[in-house]
């Protein structure tokens, strides 16, 4: 399968279909913000020089900020993850611009290389992490903005919480986007 036509949707968000509609100066419906995604991904003379990469700690920048949308662009050394988490009342469109990520969700792992795109409603819970040897550059579309990214507790982390029950505030959240 050609990598660059592995969109997998997540939900039934692309049910109501948009393709016929002309052009907008902004992105509204879901293929759209796929195409907005893709035509970035395409144009990396865009975000190529923009990315870095922060073992200390997840790197991210705003790309662009249209009305009613974000557009982030996050960098993954080797071993960086998200954590498992939602998005708010946001939806979204992850692209792969570089590298490959894992997406983990109650489903499952799911391998994305280079150009797969992830769409997802608002209250899709997933992590995504670098698993691979290489860095990885990824973009995330999110409409509305993101305003809030509750972290979901793993089994593993669960169990670590209850020993951590007195330190830690379990209402915490992580708004870095992922
Ligand atoms: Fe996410």
């Amino acid at each position: 399968m050609n990598s660059d036509s592995d969109l997998q949707i997540a939900g039934d968000i692309l049910e109501v279909q948009h393709l016929l509609q002309p052009a907008r100066e902004h992105p509204a419906t879901v293929s759209e913000f796929v195409g907005l995604a893709r035509s970035i991904a395409a144009d990396r003379a865009r975000w190529a020089d923009l990315v870095r990469y922060d073992s200390a700690s997840r790197w991210y920048h705003r790309l662009h900020q249209g009305p009613g949308y974000e557009v982030w662009l996050l960098s993954w050394v080797p071993g960086q993850g998200s954590g498992l988490h939602d998005h708010g009342g946001s939806a979204g469109v992850l692209t792969v611009l570089e590298g490959e990520l894992t997406e983990r969700t109650e489903r499952g792992a799911r391998s994305l290389g280079t150009g797969a795109q992830r769409a997802f409603a608002p209250g899709y819970v997933h992590e995504v992490v670098n698993d691979s040897l290489e860095p990885a550059v990824s973009l995330h579309v999110y409409y509305p903005g993101l305003t809030e990214m509750p972290m979901h507790a793993t089994q593993a982390a669960a169990a670590t919480a209850v020993d951590a029950a007195h330190a830690a505030d379990p209402t915490a959240v992580d708004t870095v986007p992922a």
